[in-house]
């Protein structure tokens, strides 16, 4: 099982920072975070909470959400020539995976793109302290850095133990600046990565554990979290929830639902949440053959009664759920909700198809080209 080294969790954790730098000694240490993050104050928190070590920080903003190869070569250069021996990352989960990913390229050649797939570092990065802002993307405890590749206008990622944080702080404190539609995209990420990781072909029992809670914990509590974000229970479960899957995926892998989405994450229309929530009930469905145990332990996870009933029709009450969620949290299932036209239905598919090959062999069910048409013509809506 991967796992951060020191993971501190729940309200008023932040507190531990000082003592948390304290522990790697650092006489250098660069805060990468988002212009929002610092514009709420929130940088300004992680400050004063780093103590002693605060006149030691320095900022690097990264500008814009799904970073892209550039920004983390450009942070790593920054790392290189300030020498910085701790990089802090602040935020969602963007300016966490610009902080993984400049911290692992910083100590290799200064390039991103030899390093990306499965185990291509050569040594550690720089140290790593995060502390997310968002309960959704999971990156703060997973052993992945994604990134946007501009040629090709897909995600890519490096995935490598060597990107595991040295520790993590999640303080739902720093999570209830968030609006209700950023709460139920990320919270959406969250809940898909927890039902991915559950099924996936890599699962064990342990990653088990954490995907089976996440799903309870994310499926009780978002829409609450989203109504009323000052709503501390919520955000407390949500920020638990989103950990545990992340803590459970990083062991298992993810499923068709990621792996369809990256070829639609970056097209006009979309993001990584609505490329999420069209897919999602109609590859549950399709992953359920075969599957039904699996998906009868979701259902019931999401609050479902499923005593006295068949596995199979427990089963199918799992996408059910996740359709009821996604019209509670306002977000559509539907491509065509998305500015997508029926005819380019069947392209955005064949690229999806092929840009998801990285991904489709964790799914717990074999996908072929038909069977992906299939699905986006059902996730195109009648
Ligand atoms: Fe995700």
């Amino acid at each position: 099982m991967f796992h951060p080294n020191i993971l501190c969790m729940g309200r008023g954790s932040l507190e531990n920072t000082e003592k948390l730098i304290g522990q790697i000694e650092p006489e250098r240490i660069l805060m990468v975070t988002g212009p929002n993050v610092r514009k709420l104050g929130i940088a300004d928190r992680v400050l004063t909470a780093a103590g002693s070590y605060r006149n030691r920080v320095e900022l690097f903003i990264n500008p814009k959400p799904e970073p892209d190869i550039s920004i983390v070569e450009q942070c790593a250069r920054h790392i290189r020539e300030g020498g910085y021996d701790l990089v802090i990352g602040l935020g969602g989960g963007s300016p966490l995976d610009v902080a993984k990913g400049a911290a692992v390229v910083a100590t290799h050649d200064g390039e991103m793109r030899p390093l990306l797939g499965m185990n291509r570092l050569q040594r550690k990065g720089i140290p790593t302290i995060l502390i997310p802002t968002t309960a959704g993307s999971g990156t703060d405890v997973t052993r992945a850095v994604v990134v946007s590749v501009p040629e090709d206008k897909s995600k890519r990622s490096i995935w490598d133990h060597r990107t595991m944080a040295e520790a993590v702080i999640v303080d739902p404190e720093l999570m209830v600046h968030m609006p209700p539609g950023l709460t139920a995209e990320t919270g959406f990420d969250a809940l898909v990565h927890a039902i991915e990781g559950h099924t996936a072909r890599g699962a064990n029992p342990f990653s088990r554990m954490y995907t089976a809670e996440a799903v309870r914990l994310i499926g009780a509590y978002i829409a609450r979290a989203c109504r009323n974000g000052r709503d501390m229970e919520a955000r407390e479960a949500m920020a638990r929830g989103a950990t545990y899957a992340g803590i459970g995926m990083t062991n298992s892998g993810l499923g068709a639902i990621h792996a369809l989405a990256l070829g639609v994450d970056s097209c006009e229309g979309f993001n990584h949440c609505r490329s999420l929530s069209v897919l999602a009930p109609w590859v549950m469905r399709f992953n359920r053959i075969g599957n039904e145990s699996l998906y009868a332990d979701i259902a019931e996870a999401l609050g479902e009664k499923i005593e006295g009933i068949s596995v199979e029709e427990a089963s199918l009450k799992a996408s059910q759920c996740v359709v009821r969620i996604c019209r509670e949290i306002g977000i559509s299932i539907y491509l065509k909700d998305c500015g997508i036209s029926k005819d380019k239905v069947r392209s955005l598919a064949v690229g999806a198809y092929t840009v998801g090959q990285r991904l489709l062999p964790m799914n717990c069910r074999d996908v072929s080209q038909e069977d992906a048409l299939a699905l986006f013509e059902q996730a195109f809506g009648g």
